[in-house]
Order: structure tokens, then sequence, then C-alpha cells
């Protein structure tokens, strides 16, 4: 089907990049798309959200479950894969059911050729449930089939080992496994039963893997199905998750193959109708677009007390952790096309403010400060030090958690867009707000009043990480203003309408007079950058660094970032920089920039950012930048970029995951960029900038509850 499917094929090796963008999951679990029978040197995984364990340096991961889709294969005594090359394959990912399909022709011995097709998907109606099957035919020959199906507690997450095994049981086609979480003690319980017409069935019982067999002898031209019902669950949805999983297989295994794709395909449809964007005129960007949305439907969290980190639930990349990549980046599909998701995804923050107002204390100041990297409990998971890639005896100082302090700020815009969008007030006066005046509290407490008069925030980190230990960030600055402001207005807002909420918060949080005069005075005396012909200074002395070198940073053969061409040190002596940083607060706060304001900022940043190699966060904000200033041929060229990231692995590292921000960058670029959407607390509106070979763009929003078709033609 064309623009529906993302079709691959496999080599006999292991293919990293391949694996993770075949990476299927409903919202609660995922899988990576390496082979059922394993392939030797395959980076396998598949995670359940909110199954968090203690690792070094990162601190904390989602530990890799047991194997649980898994169907190992032998015909004739011979076992496909793992210990030598697969033959090739086809595969194919289908957008509108989110089901991997594989198909191969394995030559088993001299006599016997069997093809094979096997299937997959994650229930998008029952999040604790997936199915797998396998159809095998013999083309030439006799085979005599053996096939292993069960659970396995042996894996690990990149040679990190996260469980140990509670108890475990087979009985006739049912095989359960209960794992604990090493360090969390989390349990999660896996049960399969495996189906499969006209064989024996047999169980086996080894350590952590109980396991059942199916054989059958099977002539030339005859077939073999065999479908393996998952059940999943864990203890942060039952008190008994083995026998929660059994239930679950076993319905899902009477409800059987048709009735599950059915029900998954009615689901999926309900996305599709409401989230799917249209694009004439341009096949490449269609399905990247598609796919994109897929990704971040299957990373979003369904039951779990949750958010998407930054590489989604298809990685390693980041260990899950969730940073503003989240709210920023990947929040505004779901504002506007599943508010439902997106209020899960904002209640993950609000029950994390304790955590966040540790960070603050912490830091000597008050109020909440929410952590750069954030995980189960929501205190800072960024780790300090990590192995130089390049030099792994040498360390990297990490300071993005002690100095990177803009999030609160980001936080509130994405609290604030969802209000707008929805209308939410009730989710404003029992949780935003509360939100708003505490991360307010803290940018409050936290500037400092120097003997200018003014306050600042020094040693920071803006959005562009090139430049560590920054002084007044024009981006950090004023998105601490605009918040402070913004926390007056919202406690005026809850007093008028819910005076006795706003006195409860205020006891609550400790505002008083004095800290919201202080909201009020740091707002007022915030140092301003400099502004030279209209350019904002991007943080103190960023003009008298040394200029980039454009000759280097635009040339189209380099192959690395300007970072590790010039080193850490040397490169933030420089005015290259690594993603928007000023522009990314034209993004934010449009209403500082005027027509000429916009573009004498886009002249001078755009041209500095390592576009190719600096952060995936980038190409979308850029993109949309272009299309606002009127640069038609730069907007595509970014929006290209961040479809391909992924896509076509343009960055070099979709192994360790899918780049969930530039994926929801590549939806903002169609929606706020290309057809100019503008949300604001008055109502909606667009203005259109289509590249010039899209012919209509039709997509959705649900605007106050109320489904809002936007259609533009040429
Ligand atoms: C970017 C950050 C981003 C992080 C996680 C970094 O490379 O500079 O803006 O939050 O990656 O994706």
């Amino acid at each position: 089907m064309p623009n529906w499917v993302i079709q691959r094929e496999s080599g006999g090796l292991a293919d990293h990049n391949l694996e993770t963008l075949l990476t299927i999951g409903n919202g609660h679990i995922s899988v990576r798309g390496t082979a059922i029978e394993q392939t030797q040197g395959e980076l396998a995984a598949s995670f359940m959200h909110n199954i968090w364990d203690d690792m070094p340096v990162q601190r904390t991961e989602l530990a890799n479950l047991p194997r649980w889709w898994g169907i190992d294969i032998w015909a004739n005594g011979h076992r496909l894969g793992i210990h030598g090359a697969t033959p090739p394959a086809t595969w194919s990912l289908d957008l509108r059911t989110g089901t991997l399909t594989r198909r191969l022709t394995w030559q088993v011995d001299q006599g016997t050729t069997v093809e094979i097709e096997d299937e997959r998907f994650c229930c998008l109606d029952n999040p604790q449930g997936a199915v797998v099957r396998l159809n095998l035919r013999v083309t030439r020959g006799q085979a005599r089939i053996r096939l292993r199906a069960g659970v396995d507690a042996h894996v690990d997450n990149t040679a990190l080992k996260h469980w140990s095994v509670n108890q475990q049981s087979t009985d006739d086609n049912l095989a359960c496994l209960e794992a604990t979480t090493l360090s969390t003690r989390l349990d999660v319980g896996i049960a399969t039963v495996f189906d499969v017409p006209g064989a024996t069935i047999t169980t086996c019982q080894a350590d952590g893997q109980p396991t059942l067999l199916a054989s059958a002898i099977v002539g030339e031209s005859g077939s073999i199905t065999a479908t393996k019902y998952i059940g999943l669950s864990s203890t942060n949805e039952c008190d008994n998750p083995l026998e929660d999983a059994g239930k679950i297989a076993v319905s899902l295994a009477a409800t059987g193959w048709d009735g599950l794709v059915a029900s998954n395909q009615a689901e999926w449809q309900r996305v599709w109708d409401v989230s799917d964007i249209e694009i004439d005129g341009d096949d490449e960007a269609q399905l990247a677009v598609r796919y994109y949305i897929f990704q971040l439907m299957i990373a979003a969290p369904r039951i779990a007390d949750a958010s998407i980190g930054a590489k989604t639930l298809s990685g390693f990349g980041y260990r899950h952790h969730v940073f503003w990549d989240t709210e920023i980046f990947m929040l505004p599909l779901f504002t506007c096309t599943r508010p439902e998701l997106a209020t899960r995804m904002l209640d993950y923050r609000w029950r994390r403010l304790a955590g966040a107002r540790r960070k603050a204390v912490a830091g000597g100041a008050r109020g909440a400060r929410f952590p750069w990297e954030s995980a189960g409990v929501g205190d800072e998971v960024c780790p300090v030090w990590v192995e130089k890639p390049a030099d792994p005896a040498n360390l990297i100082r990490i300071w993005t958690g002690d100095l990177e302090m803009h999030l609160n700020a980001d936080l509130a815009h994405a609290i604030m867009q969802y209000w707008y969008v929805t209308g939410d007030d009730e989710f404003m006066r029992t949780q935003g707000a509360e939100i708003i005046l505490d991360t307010a509290t803290y940018f409050a407490t936290a500037a400092v009043l120097e003997a200018d008069g003014f306050y600042h925030f020094r040693d920071v980190i803006g959005p562009d990480e090139y430049h560590e230990h920054a002084d007044d960030n024009a981006f950090t600055n004023a998105m601490a203003v605009w918040h402070l402001k913004l926390a007056s207005s919202m406690l005026a807002w809850l007093r008028q309408g819910f005076p006795a909420d706003a006195e409860t918060l205020c006891r609550r949080l400790g505002i008083d007079d004095a800290t919201e005069q202080l909201w009020v005075t740091v707002a007022d005396k915030m140092v301003r950058p400099i502004v030279r012909d209209g350019v904002i200074e991007q943080q103190q002395g960023f003009f008298e660094l040394t200029d980039v070198d454009l000759g280097l940073a635009r040339d189209q053969t380099r192959t690395r970032s300007m970072q590790a061409i010039y080193g850490i040190g040397p490169t933030a002596k420089t005015q290259n920089i690594k993603q928007p940083d000023v522009l990314m607060l034209a993004f934010m706060r449009p209403e500082l920039f005027d027509d000429k304001t916009l573009r004498a900022n886009y002249d001078y940043y755009d041209p500095r950012t390592d576009h190719e190699y600096g952060s995936s966060l980038g190409p979308s904000i850029s993109s949309i930048m272009a299309a606002w200033v009127g640069d038609a041929d730069a907007a595509y060229a970014h929006f290209a970029r961040a479809i391909r990231a992924d896509l076509h692995d343009a960055r070099g590292n979709a192994n360790d995951g899918i780049h969930g921000a530039s994926a929801g960058g590549v939806w903002q670029a169609v929606v706020f960029g290309f057809a100019g959407l503008r949300i604001g607390p008055d109502g909606w509106s667009t203005q259109p900038h289509l590249p010039a070979q899209w012919t209509r763009l039709r997509f959705h929003i649900i605007w106050r509850g109320e489904l809002c078709e936007i259609v533009i033609t040429r």
C-alpha cells in the first residue's frame, strides 16, 4: 500500500539501525525489529513503561524484558539463524496496524526449501497483549519441523543484567514466568500460549526459560502455522502479575488471531482518523510523516505513570530518560490530536514535583526545578561523568544536569499550549497551576541580583549545548521572564475562579506577598541581552567569540559534528552552535520577534548552526523558522534532514533508538511551519507556506473538544 508501509530488505547479518526502525509497540510495551529466531550479534530488546532498574553511570534505565516474542525454528535438525547467517529477508511495517511482517526463503539442505512468513503486533486495544504468528511452508522436499517458544529471562541491557527469576511454570500449552528487577524489586509476569494446529506440543523447563515445543512433519507444499499469544503484566498494574499475565494470554488465545487482528486494526483506525496527516505531491514526506507519528503513538504511555524518553521505547540511547524533548517537541502532536495522552504525560511531571523540589533546594533556591533528565522517581538522573565515545579511557563531565535550567519554562510553555488547545480548566486548577507557580518560584529565587541592579543567571547552558557555562543565555532569561509574568497572571486566574484552591495552593507552596513581589521584580529587572542590528546576542560575550568557518560548517561532505572536529573546549570559543537557541526563543515566544527581527536573527544564526551533526532537535525548528521568514527552499531542506534522521539513518546513530524529538519536530514542521498553525488563548489560525511540490495538505486538530479539519491546497 503506497505511503503506509515501510519496506526494507535485510542481509544475513544483524542490522541495528533496521532493528530500531522496525520497532513496534502499543504505548505500553515495545519490541525492536529483530528476528523471532535470533540473529547473531543482534541488539534485541523489548521494553515496558515504568519498569525502571538501577544501573551505573546513567543511574537508571528500563529493563529489557524477558524475551517473549521468540520462536526458534529447526527443520530437519538444522537451526535457522543464530549460529550462521540468516537468509536475506523482506520486512514490511504496516503503519495502519502496527504490524511487522518478514518473509524469507530458507534453503534447509540439498533437498529441502521452506518459505517463512512471520507477523507480529502489540495489541493497541489491549496494552498488555501481543501476538506473533509464524507461517512456514515447505516448497521443496519434506521437513521435520521443530518450533520452540516460551519466555526467556536470560536477557540483558547491553551486558547489564536486570532480572532474577521468581517463579516459572509450563502447563499444557501455557508457559509462565515471573521475574523481579534486581534493584527496584518490580515484578513482571509474562505468559504465553502457543497454538500450533496439527503439531504435538510438549513442555520443557530450564532455569528462567519455561518453554513450549511443537513438532510436526510437513510434506512438500504443506505448511504449518504457529501462533504465540503473549500476556504481560507487572506490579505497577496488579498484585499478582504472573496470574494476570496468564489470564491475558489465555483470553487472547480465546479471541484468536483473526479477532485480534480486527480489534487492533479498529483501534489503529481510530488513531489515524484524527492524527493522520495527508500530503499530496510528495511521497517521501507522506510516508515519513506517518512513520514518525506512528513511532510517537506507540511510545506514548497508555496505562503507566510514565512519559516518553528521548529515544522513545525503541533502543538503549539515553536510557529512556525524559528530557525537554517530550514537552517541547513530542507533546504538541498529542495536545492537538490525542489530548488524553498529553494529559497523562503532563500528569507524569506533576507527580514528580517532589523530586523537582528536592533539586531546587539542593541548588540553594526555593520552589521546584525539574531535573534535566527524569525517570521513575523524578530526581535528577543525568549522568555526571561518561566515557568519551572515541576514547573510553577518558571521561567527559556532563554539565547539563547542573546547568541546563530552562526546562521549568519549557514545561510552563507546554502546559499553556495544552490549556489553550483543550480548555481543560480542571487540569489547570488541580495540576497545571501548581507546576507553573512552583517552578516560577525557583526562577525567582535562583536569579542573582548583582551590583548593576539587574538579576542574572550565570553559568548556565541554553538549548545550544556547544556553549556550557554561559552567562545570561538569552533564551533562558527571556523564557524565565515570560514564566514569572505568567505565574502572576495564573495566580490571578485561580483566585478569580477558584479562590479556595488559590489560597490552599499558596499556603502549601509557601507563596506569600513577598514571593509574588519577587516574581514581578525579577521579571522586571532581569538583565536584557545586547541586540546588534536586530540580532539578539545568544549569551554574554557571544559576539566576541571567533566567528564560524562557514566553508567548513556548510560543507555538505562533512561527516562529523563541529564539536567532534574542534573538541569541546575549542568549539565553545567559536560561534558554532549545536541547535537553534535564539531561534528557539523565536519559535516559542514569537511575540518577541517582529518580521524584521526574526529575519535578522535567522540570517545570523541559521548559517552558524550545526544542522547536520549538531542536535537532532534542530532541523525541524530550523525548518519552521525558514518557513516563517519565507525561505521555502531552506524550510524544505531542513525538513528533509529531519525526516531522514531515522529513516535514512542520516546522523549515523539510529541504532540507539528513534530520535523522538525529531519525530515530534517533523509533525510540528508540517503543522506549525508549512501550514503555519498558530495557537493562542483566543483561537487558532493558519498562515500556509506549502513546499512547492505539495499540492494539498490535510490534518486535524481537536480544538476544545471539537474535531477541526484543516485542508490547505495550492
Ligand atoms: C540535545 C538536547 C536534548 C538531548 C536529548 C542533546 O544532544 O542537545 O537538546 O534534550 O540531546 O535528546
